[in-house]
């Protein structure tokens, strides 16, 4: 979910978002929108069944590495990230889980190097391979890690979470249509582009299987008025200056206090993609 340009390089323009704000939308999206976790951990299995060490390259706040550390039991899972405070609250979710003996971490910042003892039968690298200033430098550094007959996964979103229907009611104070042109915004603006990665992932060596994960979000309307609030706030605060009038007065009527904001409407529905590639080490 960051801005990147498409050939190299990252910078972030929601620079206004707080780790502990990006985890809330991780840990909501996992909830809600969780089933790709189990349909590509599964894929994982399938092509990795013996996997007894797993990384988790930049892991966030832990979402995938629990649904490795569940889908392989025999593992040990190493969450990887730079942020400190994203390798606490996985540490914390696995301890909740009962699979803290089996997780460790890595405070590494993989802009400087991959860590030189890390090194796994199984990588997993979910919406986080776009965030970095040279994806295909980490590629070449993961397949130097895997152990041979090794699977890294990489997973990103095809587009952006979306929780409103196309046509709004008679009267309604927000526009038909605003969430798609708010996307299209944000895509304009660079926000979580990331390449066909299947080229940079075969110049590294791998062999690259693709498949595609639609996922409707199954959860209460609160945790989905909840993620609602949580991404469309964050969403508005890259918004400004890109979008018209209308549609941030939209934005503002769905993230108020009123019979439209997303607390109060019952037309909220939580639909997102997931592209993942499977990419074997022969
Ligand atoms: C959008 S989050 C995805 C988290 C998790 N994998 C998930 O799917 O829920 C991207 C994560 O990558 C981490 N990250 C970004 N750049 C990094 C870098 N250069 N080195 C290590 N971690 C990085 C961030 O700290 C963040 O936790």
């Amino acid at each position: 979910m960051s801005e990147h340009s498409h050939h190299h390089g990252h910078s972030n323009n929601h620079a206004h978002t707080t780790d502990a704000e990006l985890a809330e939308i991780l840990d909501l999206d996992a909830l809600i929108l969780g089933s790709y976790l189990e349909a590509a951990t599964d894929w994982a299995a399938e092509l990795a069944p013996d996997s007894s060490s797993i990384i988790d390259v930049g892991a966030g706040s832990g979402a995938g590495t629990l649904a490795l550390a569940r889908r392989f039991p025999q593992a040990s899972v190493t969450a990887l990230d730079r942020s400190a405070g994203m390798l606490a609250k996985t540490l914390d979710a696995a301890r909740d889980f009962g699979v803290a003996g089996r997780v460790d971490t890595i405070e590494v910042d993989l802009n400087v190097a991959w860590p030189a003892s890390a090194s796994a039968d199984l990588m997993w690298a979910s919406s986080s391979l776009h965030e970095l200033a040279d994806p295909e430098r980490t590629m070449a550094e993961m397949f130097a890690a895997l152990n041979p007959g090794g699977v890294l996964i990489v997973i990103e979103m095809d587009g952006l979470p979306s929780f409103l229907p196309e046509s709004m009611p008679e009267g309604s104070a927000v526009a038909p249509g605003v969430e798609g042109r708010l996307h299209a915004a944000l895509a304009g603006s660079g926000w979580n582009q990331y390449p066909e990665w299947t080229s940079g992932l075969e110049r590294a060596g791998f062999a690259v299987e693709r498949r595609h994960f639609p996922t409707l979000g199954s959860s209460t309307p609160e945790l989905a008025s909840r993620y609602a609030r949580s991404f469309l706030g964050r969403m508005a605060s890259a918004l400004e200056g890109t979008v018209s009038p209308a549609d941030l007065a939209s934005l503002e009527v769905l993230l108020g206090a009123g019979p439209e904001s997303v607390e109060r409407r019952r037309d909220i529905v939580v639909r997102g993609h997931r592209t993942a590639w499977a990419a074997r080490k022969p």
